[in-house]
Order: structure tokens, then C-alpha cells, then sequence
């Protein structure tokens, strides 16, 4: 489905009934992401699952994309759904860092929060470099250089030499991003704030979920963001790299079920 929202035009899917569960893709993915929770959960949540501006089918408008501004076209996609109840909002990877900046501007309107496969901490002075990198990188040799590049980080090793199908949905979805979407992420993942401040302030439910394998952000940040919320659960999921919803689908599915039904 399309919508207009905040001078764009935002593609999303919006499946199922019930608790509003809010779905943040990574970069430079889409919704697609997100299709075994789109099958798997819609029949206990209502899941929304948007594509971020310069991603998948929504408009590729000029960047850079701050988290703040990334979160607010999930606040503005929540009100155009009449989404009133406080959602379950989910963010993997770039996703997280959104769900933190959601969390920081519409903390009221959160029922709990999901991090999947993500760090509290902000860019280093290498990470900003490597970042303005990659962007010049896309404008030169558009999306798939960078997918090239960060597919074999992207899934764990053993999914990436065995599961031809899982390799070809990422590769597509990272080939699918426009140059400007891939650009406009990067330079405002370049410039995201330090959420580590943010962990002891965050009174909801929180899940916080990395696979055990992941090759682009190591578990152990999944393990500082649990250690540093109050009451957070985690749970390392085997067999599993960054993309854990898409390579562990009934792993990650029965742990955010449990947590909806706990919520
Ligand atoms: C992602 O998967 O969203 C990104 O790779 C995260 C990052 O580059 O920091």
C-alpha cells in the first residue's frame, strides 16, 4: 500500500489485528525484511511494517535521513493507519537506532520496544569516515557495489554459504534501494547521536533480540543494550546472523509472540 505523508510518497503493508506492532527495516533493505513476520504474526498483531523513505517502493527524496526524521514518518505513518494504542515498535540494525529516536520523541505512544541486531552507540571517527566512503562509493557505482560488499557480512556464515534463497531475497532488497535512499541513510547514520544515554531511561518492556552469528554488529552490543535497560530480556538466537528474522523466522516469531502475549 502507498500513502502520502511529510511531502513523500511511503510504501507499507498492514497485516492483521491487534496489538499495533511497528516493524523497522535496516539498511539498505525494504519491507521485504520482514515478509516471514508479516505471515508469521499477523494472526496475533497488527503488523505495519513501512518502507523508509529512499527504500523499497517508498520516494527516494534528497538526504540526508536523521534517525529523528526517519522516526517521524513512522509516527506519521502510525497516525495516517489510526493508530491510537501505544505499538509494539521493532527495529533491526538501522531499524534500532530508529526505535531509539522514536522512543525519544513519542515515548507515549510505545507499548515496548523490540531491538534486533543493533548498538546503543553512535558512529566512531573510522565508522563516519567509512560511512562518507560507501556513500561516495553508491554515487559512483550505484546500490550494488555496496551490496556486493556488505552481503557476506550480512547473514551468518553458514547461511550465506548454504541458503542460496535467503542470500537472493537480501541481495534484492539491497540492489532494490535507490542511490539517493542509500546516500541519504548513510550520511544520517553517520551523523546519529550516542543512544547509549537513552538505555537507562527506558521505562517500557523491552525484548532485545541478536543472533548469535552476526558478523556486521556483534552480539555483545545486544548484550549492552539489554544490560543497560531495566528489566530487559535477551535472547541470542543460534544459527543466526544480522538478518535473524529472515534466517531463524520461527526463532525470532515465537520470541516476539512470547513478549506480545507478556505485554
Ligand atoms: C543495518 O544493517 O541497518 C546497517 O548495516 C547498520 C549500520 O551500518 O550501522
Amino acid at each position: 500500500m502507498q500513502t502520502r505523508l511529510n511531502n513523500m510518497n511511503m510504501a507499507y503493508s498492514d497485516e492483521g489485528q491487534g496489538r499495533p506492532l511497528l516493524l523497522v527495516h535496516g539498511f539498505p533493505l525494504s519491507r521485504q525484511l520482514w515478509a516471514p513476520q508479516l505471515r508469521g504474526l499477523a494472526g496475533s498483531a497488527r503488523v505495519i511494517a513501512p518502507d523508509l523513505r529512499g527504500h523499497g517502493e517508498s520516494e527516494a527524496l534528497s538526504g540526508p535521513y536523521s534517525m529523528d526524521l526517519l522516526a517521524d514518518d513512522c509516527a506519521a505513518l502510525l497516525d495516517h493507519l489510526g493508530v491510537t494504542a501505544p505499538a509494539l515498535v521493532c527495529g533491526l540494525s538501522m531499524g534500532g537506532y530508529v526505535a531509539f529516536a522514536f522512543y525519544r520523541k513519542y515515548g507515549a505512544r510505545a507499548a515496548g520496544l523490540i531491538f534486533a541486531a543493533t548498538k546503543a552507540g553512535a558512529d566512531s571517527p573510522e565508522g563516519k569516515a567509512g560511512r562518507e566512503k560507501n556513500a561516495a562509493l553508491a554515487q559512483e557505482k550505484g546500490a550494488a557495489a555496496i551490496a556486493q560488499a556488505m552481503l557476506p557480512k550480512m547473514l551468518a556464515p553458514q547461511s550465506y554459504a548454504a541458503r542460496p534463497e535467503v542470500v537472493a531475497q537480501a541481495r534484492a532488497m539491497m540492489e532494490g534501494t535507490s542511490v539517493a535512499g542509500v546516500v541519504g541513510a548513510l550520511l544520517g547514520m553517520r551523523d546519529r547521536p550516542d543512544s547509549t544515554p537513552t538505555l537507562a531511561h527506558i521505562n517500557k518492556p523491552t525484548l532485545v533480540l541478536h543472533g548469535a552469528d552476526d558478523q556486521l554488529i556483534p552480539s555483545k552490543e545486544g548484550e549492552a543494550i539489554a544490560a543497560g535497560i531495566k528489566g530487559a530480556t535477551l535472547k541470542l538466537i543460534p544459527g543466526a546472523g544480522h538478518l535473524l528474522n529472515l534466517e531463524q523466522p520461527q526463532a525470532f516469531n515465537a520470541a516476539v509472540n512470547g513478549f506480545l502475549q507478556s505485554l
